[in-house]
């Protein structure tokens, strides 16, 4: 359960784990959710949908998170639309699937200003708007950080680096009285998933099905997570029940992670 008045905004939220943990957010009582995405037919329709989730209001708020400004503005109009704001809860886009050869440098130009500056960009406004103390932040990335999935290799390469952001943040940020702490999916039942599925069974000339159950062989809970699953444990570290976890890295995986470190 959230304290009364609980204010959040959840990035990449139109569908998906952003729009899962938005919608557990209202769940356990969430005074007001700012949700955000590029489309703004497709948010309005989200937001339409969460307002009858729960008692709190549902604000949306367009912006592309590869864009600087709009980053910046998303949550200085999160901060005024809500009152205040006690967590943020980052999640992005995905980054385009492929191996490194058949990606090429304006993938790595978006992808970087995607999953690495947008991070950069929210935490300084997070820093100036979240509430002292208390607030938090979540940076919602992938187990792609712990183990290189060579399939993903924009998502490998660039995400390492939030682990070196969540050390300086939950340090510099821990002594102004907020915390930052850190979610890794593993796989999770969404689009990104089906793409993925899509992008196995071509390469492999096998069914969808057959590719998914190659996707999910490694995982020993033996399924993929459905969205819900991933949201609550976002939801823990944001909250006060997490109040004295700062710096963490959470993966919510069914177990599939065979590093020892
Ligand atoms: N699902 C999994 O198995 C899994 C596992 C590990 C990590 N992840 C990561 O978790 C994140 C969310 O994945 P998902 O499965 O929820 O994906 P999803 O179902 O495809 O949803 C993606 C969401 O991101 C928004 N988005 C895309 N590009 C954006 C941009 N430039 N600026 C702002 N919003 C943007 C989309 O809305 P608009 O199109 O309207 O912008 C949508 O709301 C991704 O980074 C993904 O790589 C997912």
């Amino acid at each position: 359960m959230l304290a009364p008045g609980y204010r959040v905004l959840v990035t990449a939220s139109s569908r998906g784990l952003g729009k899962a943990t938005a919608r557990r957010f209202l769940e356990e009582g969430a005074a007001a959710v700012t949700i955000s995405s590029r489309d703004r037919e497709g948010l309005n329709a989200t937001a339409r949908e969460l307002s009858r989730v729960g008692g709190g209001s549902v604000h949306a708020v367009p912006a592309d998170l590869t864009v600087r400004e709009q980053v910046e503005g998303l949550v200085d109009r999160a901060h005024g639309l809500m009152g205040g704001l006690d967590s943020i809860v980052y999640v992005t886009g995905p980054p385009r699937a492929g191996r490194f050869a058949e990606l090429g440098p304006d993938d790595w130009d978006y992808a970087s200003r995607l999953l690495v500056l947008s991070a950069v960009w929210i935490t300084y406004r997070a820093i100036d708007r979240l509430r002292r103390p208390g607030g938090s932040i979540v940076y919602m990335a992938s187990t792609s950080i712990a183990e290189a999935n060579l399939d993903l290799a924009l998502s490998t390469v660039l995400r390492s680096s939030l682990s070196g952001l969540l050390r300086v943040v939950s340090h510099e940020a821990g002594a102004l009285g907020l915390r930052a702490n850190m979610v890794l999916p593993g796989l999770a039942r969404t689009d990104r998933m089906e793409a993925l599925v899509r992008r196995t069974s071509e390469a492999r000339g096998v069914s969808p099905g057959e590719a998914e159950r190659a996707l999910t062989s490694g995982i020993p809970l033996g399924r993929a997570a459905d969205p819900s699953e991933v949201a609550s444990v976002a939801v823990f570290l944001a909250s006060d029940a997490a109040r004295y976890v700062n710096g963490a890295t959470v993966a919510v995986d069914g177990g599939s992670m065979l590093r020892i470190l």
